[in-house]
């Protein structure tokens, strides 16, 4: 037997929620494992055990089994994203993962160690004396450099590469307008006939990098690798700036050394990516909850982070608490590919900061800005 959802309502671009949502995933926590959002017209999962089954479970996944005929003005958008192994399931889904992990080997991330640790130590060398702003000046920084040089492109076109991802990743807002749209799919456009430009010359001339490793993967056809460098590029940057940001902020008000496990408890406490989407492919009902083939679900990692059923005082940061996983990097056959990477970049970014700015403080009061399902920080202004 099964009851309907309990049914919630909460504005996702509503300023309180978008400052503070965790009072919000709180309530839903009362009331069960799920809930229907009635802004998004979503069944959404809270509970910790049930987000993970649904990861892992055949009845769910990302592709959506019955696409609809996408609108002229996002054609060079779509181009990408039908190839992207986020949007993705089996058959094609792990043939290609397993293709692009054979290209993105640990060897190929700890070799990258003592690049970002230099990288870190120079941006922080350019740190001006007075309060300016940590994510673009570090946080931001960080990732896109180090993503451009594991691709193969040259560090100068970091600029370039940022403003395409943000354009693109609005995609994914909860709230988007259609000029928003249209610049996602010119950004989409340019961002692929960089990317090809970059596979032509590699073809010629192989260099040691992962777009090269990929083009030698005889199994991955010429969109994918311009998909999946596009992905790599979208998903491995806007993540890592508001963990970091997020993580900084969690620090310094709990006066915490920026150790591996603070880092993981930052990443449980705060994350920055707060809902994803599932689609059911068959009727299925999982611990009394009842998922109906063809609706989209959603699950909500950031509320699954603080279950209380999972963890003793969800709301408290503690990382002295023995570690379990969390949810910000996902789980099951989507698990985050890029989740080595970033803990390194996360690691070596938040341990070299904390040393050399000691004194670091936040000058005002950290504002979210209002970009649901992400969770991350408008801007950081610090003083060293
Ligand atoms: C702290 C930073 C990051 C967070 C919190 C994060 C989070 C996530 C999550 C939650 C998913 C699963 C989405 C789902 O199941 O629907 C995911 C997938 C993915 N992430 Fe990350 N990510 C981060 C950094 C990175 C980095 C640095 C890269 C690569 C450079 C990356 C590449 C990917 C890719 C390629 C996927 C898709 C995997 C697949 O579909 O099989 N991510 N990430």
């Amino acid at each position: 037997m099964t009851q309907p959802l309990p049914l919630l309502h909460q504005q996702p671009t509503d300023p309180a929620f978008v400052q503070n949502p965790y009072p919000f995933y709180a309530k839903a926590h009362a009331l069960g494992a799920a809930f229907h959002w009635a802004e998004y017209q979503m069944d959404c999962v809270v509970q910790y055990d049930l987000a993970r089954r649904i990861f892992s479970h055949p009845a769910f996944g990302r592709a959506d089994p019955n696409p609809a005929k996408k609108p002229d003005h996002l054609t060079d958008f779509w181009a990408v994203e039908d190839h992207s192994m986020l949007e993705l399931e089996a058959p094609r889904h792990p043939v290609l993962r397993k293709q692009v992990l054979r290209a993105f080997t640990s060897r190929r991330v700890r070799d990258l160690a003592p690049e970002i640790t230099a990288l870190a130590h120079q941006l922080i060398d350019a740190f001006p004396s007075q309060p300016f702003d940590l994510l673009t000046a570090y946080a931001q920084q960080i990732p896109v450099i180090v993503i451009a040089r594991l691709l193969g492109v040259p560090d100068h076109d970091a600029p370039r590469l940022l403003a395409w991802s943000h354009d693109i990743v609005k995609m994914y807002q909860a709230q988007r307008s259609h000029a928003d749209e249209v610049a996602a799919n010119t950004a989409a456009a340019e961002f692929s006939n960089y990317v090809q430009t970059h596979i032509d010359a590699k073809r010629c001339t192989a260099t040691d990098d992962l777009l090269s490793a990929m083009i030698a993967e005889e199994a991955l056809t010429g969109p994918e690798i311009v998909s999946t460098a596009i992905l790599l590029l979208n998903a491995g940057h806007e993540a890592t700036v508001h963990t970091m940001g997020n993580a900084v902020v969690a620090l310094i008000n709990h006066a915490c050394p920026a150790s591996d496990p603070a880092i993981e408890e930052a990443m449980r406490f705060d994350p920055p990516l707060h809902l994803f989407t599932r689609w059911v492919y068959e009727d299925v009902i999982l611990d009394g909850v009842a998922f109906h083939k063809g609706q989209q679900i959603a699950l909500l990692l950031a509320a699954a982070n603080r279950d209380p059923a999972r963890w003793d005082q969800p709301h408290r940061f503690d990382p002295s608490r023995v570690p379990q996983q969390h949810l910000a990097f996902g789980a099951g056959g989507h698990f985050c590919l890029g989740a080595p990477l970033a803990r390194l970049e996360l690691g070596i970014g938040l341990r070299v900061l904390f040393q050399r700015c000691p004194d670091l403080q936040l000058v005002q009061p950290p504002q979210f800005a209002d970009i649901f399902h992400f969770h991350g920080l408008d801007r950081l202004i610090v003083q060293v």
